[in-house]
């Protein structure tokens, strides 16, 4: 049992390859490692390439004997997504249609798809479940949406059998430090935090004080890496075991807010977290945090860690690693 993992030298990837591996499958990796990090990969194989080159999967396929697939691969900035809209449409939704036609004609019929909580734009209703309409707010999210019509016809007409993993916000790293998120372009709320206490980078702009939460400030639903790569691997188990396809939301069903991020910061780290309590940001749901009841029925999964855990290995990662993945500035 091989699995081709796409996109598996990025964040979320990289600690699913690790998890698959731990289990005892064998990974093969395809990245153009154009944000993607062979070092996240430790000795995995790699195939630096293309989804969208039909030969180089077909071939990858055939060569490691690949049986089932997680898709990562894709752009993942929303901010870039709204000045970038063909280079996000060709990356994230074209070349994903080539790889399924590549996977159709190797035979195989099973895959897992990052796609994201995004796909719901601004919930009107939180916890939010899969029945929320979907209406993205970003181009980047629309991507997303799209794949999952399509795996929805290739499942009709192809017979791909796929789940979409619908991720709340992705934070943390693995536990040995080893890997961790590369925050070198990573703009999310909690790389920010540790930059800002490492003083890598000026104090993290708070987006919106003035929100109706309990102390104002946006709330999210924190989900730990590892925890994310074991729902991977459930969804391909489930799929094995033939699971229909589905959609499935995962996050801990817990909302947590911007200030509760920088006090837990400040209580694991010992230091100050320096912020400035700016506006809010255009497009921002006051509220977004998943109902976990469906992937917990369907692929018996629940989180193993909480905000402490996201918190502490963020901590040791950005610690241990303060240029990433990078060497460091030049001597
Ligand atoms: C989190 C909170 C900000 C930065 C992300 C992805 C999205 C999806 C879900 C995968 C918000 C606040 C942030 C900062 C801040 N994941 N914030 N200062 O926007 O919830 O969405 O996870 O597909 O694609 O983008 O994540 O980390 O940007 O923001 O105050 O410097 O932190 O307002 O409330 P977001 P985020």
């Amino acid at each position: 049992m091989t699995v081709l993992v796409t996109g598996g030298a990025g964040y979320i990837g990289s600690h699913t390859v690790r998890a698959l591996r731990r289990t005892g499958r064998d990974v093969v990796v395809l990245d153009t490692l154009e944000r993607g990090n062979r070092e996240a990969l430790l000795d995995t194989p790699l195939v630096v390439g293309n989804i969208a080159d039909a030969d180089l999967v077909q071939s990858t396929c055939a060569q490691y004997g690949v049986d089932e697939v997680i898709h990562f691969a894709a752009y993942k900035s929303v901010g870039e997504s709204m000045q970038r809209v063909g280079p996000y449409m060709h990356n994230n939704v074209d070349a994903t249609v080539s790889l399924l036609d590549a996977l159709s004609a190797a035979g195989i019929g099973r895959i897992v798809f990052s796609s994201s909580c995004s796909v719901y734009g601004t919930p009107e209703i939180v916890p939010v479940t899969e029945a929320a309409p979907i209406r993205p707010e970003s181009v980047y999210a629309e991507t997303k949406a799209i794949v999952e019509r399509v795996l929805h016809w290739y499942g009709e007409v192809a017979g791909i059998h796929s789940v979409s993993l619908r991720y709340f916000n992705a934070a943390g790293a693995s536990f040995d430090s080893v890997i961790g998120e590369d925050w070198d372009a990573a703009i999310n709320l909690i790389p920010m935090v540790m930059k800002a206490v490492l003083g890598f980078r000026p104090p993290v702009q708070v987006f919106g004080t003035d929100y109706p939460t309990p102390d104002g400030t946006a709330i999210r639903d924190y989900v730990h890496v590892d925890d994310l790569a074991d729902a991977h691997i459930r969804a391909l188990d489930y799929l094995a075991g033939g699971g229909v396809s589905t959609a499935l939301n995962v996050g801990t069903g817990i909302g947590s807010s911007v200030k509760e991020i920088i006090i837990a910061t400040e209580s694991i780290t010992g230091r100050t977290v320096p912020a400035d309590y700016v506006g809010r940001r255009a497009g921002d749901p006051v509220s977004t945090f998943a109902d976990p009841r469906l992937v917990r029925a369907t692929l018996d999964w629940t989180p193993q860690y909480g905000l402490y855990e996201v918190i502490e290995t963020a901590w040791n990662w950005h610690l241990s690693h303060p240029y990433g993945y990078k060497p460091g500035p030049a001597k």
